[in-house]
């Protein structure tokens, strides 16, 4: 056991390089779960080698000629038809406007970073002819053409204050910038439609009721209204995903490896360094919990909009709130110091205190993109902040690991006592078996 435990010492120094290891990983995330979902996209999109159509989806029937399917979004203001025949999609989408109709495709329900196709423009002068656009931002300098986009069989007509936009797109069709529409039984495209307010010209806000997000899948027929259907749920929601950041950023993030730096370079050293160890990782375990409750209680809606890898987040999350909870138990219950079931603690105490910081620094990153893929809110900065807190950390830990002369044991901190003061008060025996004279500080919860 000892030779185990002596491991586990010579291991912890490794746990810089891992966090280095695990920053480096994460800066190639974005690319690879980007590539992970065009990947999907195209793996299901081939299917089984059959051509996909919409003739057997389970929806309601399009009344029009050619179409198979009609879902109305919104009644009365927006509907879409459709008809998938192998590698085309088909799209006639009705609106009550006699402006510009937009149907989007996004990859996270929000505008911006979507394509849609946007057509027609009335406004005689500087017209524009339907197309596909890439939606950059939120305002009309922000929104371009996107000529990688094959938009065929475009053709609209108005009449009597509605329009109705018709096209067809290639299914898969990937490329810079392009959101793809996926042709896959069970995998919903996310989609938004917008149009103009009446008597609005040029391409023009669309006003904060004249637009939404939906979601159909092509294929079975299944379909939902929104992901997150209404402004001020939406706003709740961001707030609520906001406040579980910052409690898991912090208590997880933050106080946990802290505290774990406290024990291990602060044991025998700092006179208070088992409070700070335990104050740390209670605080921190508490912030968590705080954190899981806002999850559990409000997310739950956002779970049918879940792909694979907004999974992940919730799984690991998962898993270290219970790891955390567990450790805790643990922790304590702790066996006295010296004897041979505390080393075996210790053990067990070091791994899984260990997995857990680790899997929780992986998972306040993955944490933040989540946030950004509902809310588009920028996460750079906290992004940044955070790989330095994590850089700057190991930095401390390799520093002190390598520099830091060894800890006095027991019995050493007995000889320098007894060399600065000849004559000690008397002690008297402690039960521990290799307690020395001067016990450690707080060794009485030690
Ligand atoms: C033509 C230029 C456009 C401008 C200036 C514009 C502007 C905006 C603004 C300011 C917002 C935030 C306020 C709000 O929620 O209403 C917004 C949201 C939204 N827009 Fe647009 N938009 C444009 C085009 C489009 C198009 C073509 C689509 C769909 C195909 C679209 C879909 C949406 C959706 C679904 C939202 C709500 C979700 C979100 O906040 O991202 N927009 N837009
Ligand atoms: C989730 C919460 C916790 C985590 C992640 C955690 C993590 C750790 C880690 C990584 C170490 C090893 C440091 C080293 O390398 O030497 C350690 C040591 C220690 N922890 Fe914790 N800890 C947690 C909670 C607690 C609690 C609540 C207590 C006590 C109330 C506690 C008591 C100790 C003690 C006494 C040691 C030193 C053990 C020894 O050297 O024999 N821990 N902890
Ligand atoms: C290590 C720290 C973290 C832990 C332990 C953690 C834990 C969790 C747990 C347990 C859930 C699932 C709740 C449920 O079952 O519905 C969850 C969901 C979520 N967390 Fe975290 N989280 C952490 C960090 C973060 C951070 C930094 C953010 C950024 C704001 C974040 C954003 C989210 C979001 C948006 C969801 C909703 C996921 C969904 O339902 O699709 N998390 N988290």
């Amino acid at each position: 056991m000892g030779r185990a435990i002596s491991k586990a010492r010579t291991l912890s120094p490794l746990l810089p390089f891992f966090v280095f290891a695990v920053l480096a990983s994460l800066a190639a995330l974005d690319s690879t779960q980007a590539a992970s979902a065009e990947n999907n996209t195209s793996i299901h999109g081939t299917d089984s080698g059959a051509t996909l159509t919409s003739k057997n989806a389970s929806c309601e029937q399009s009344p029009f000629a050619g179409y198979d399917c009609v879902l109305t979004v919104v009644p009365g203001q927006f509907e879409i038809h459709w008809a998938l025949d192998g590698e085309l999609l088909y799209i006639a989408a009705v609106a009550t406007t006699t402006g510009w109709v937009a149907v989007g495709w996004s990859p996270t329900g929000q505008m911006v970073g979507s394509n849609a196709v946007i057509g027609p423009d009335p406004n005689p002068v500087g017209g524009f002819e339907i197309q596909a656009f890439r939606l950059g931002g939120r305002s009309v300098s922000r929104v371009h053409p996107n000529p990688n986009i094959t938009v065929l069989f475009a053709s609209s007509v108005t009449m009597e204050g509605v329009t109705r936009l018709e096209f067809a797109r290639l299914v898969n069709e990937s490329g810079p910038g392009i959101v793809p529409v996926v042709a896959a039984k069970g995998v919903p495209n996310r989609m938004l439609w917008a149009v103009s307010p009446d008597g609005s010209t040029g391409l023009q806000y669309h006003g904060p009721t004249n637009r939404m997000p939906f979601s159909v899948d092509f294929v079975s027929g299944a379909s939902a209204r929104a992901l997150i259907d209404d402004e001020a749920h939406y706003r709740h929601l961001a707030s609520k995903m906001r406040a579980h950041g910052w409690l898991m950023g912090f208590g997880v993030g933050v106080l946990l490896p802290l505290g774990a730096l406290a024990s291990r370079f602060g044991k025998n050293r700092l006179p208070h360094w088992f409070y700070l160890h335990a104050v740390c990782q209670i605080t921190g375990v508490i912030l968590m919990t705080i954190g899981a409750i806002i999850a559990f209680s409000y997310f739950d809606a956002l779970q049918r909009a879940q792909s694979h890898a907004q999974a992940r987040q919730h799984s690991i999350g998962l898993t270290i709130f219970i790891l955390a909870w567990v450790q805790l138990l643990i922790a304590l219950f702790r066996p006295s110091p010296g004897t041979r079931i505390r080393r075996i603690w210790f053990l067990w105490h070091w791994f899984l205190g260990t997995g857990i910081i680790i899997m929780g620094g992986v998972n306040v990153f993955l944490g933040m993109a989540l946030f950004h893929k509902y809310t588009d809110y920028g996460i750079q900065g906290a992004r940044v902040v955070y790989a330095i807190f994590v850089s700057f950390y190991a930095l401390v830990y390799l520093a002190l690991d390598t520099f830091l002369k060894p800890a006095p044991d027991a019995a050493e901190r007995a000889r320098i006592q007894l060399s600065t003061f000849p004559n000690p008060a008397p002690q008297y025996p402690d039960s521990r078996p290799d307690a020395a004279a001067v016990p450690p500080s707080g060794a009485g919860f030690v």
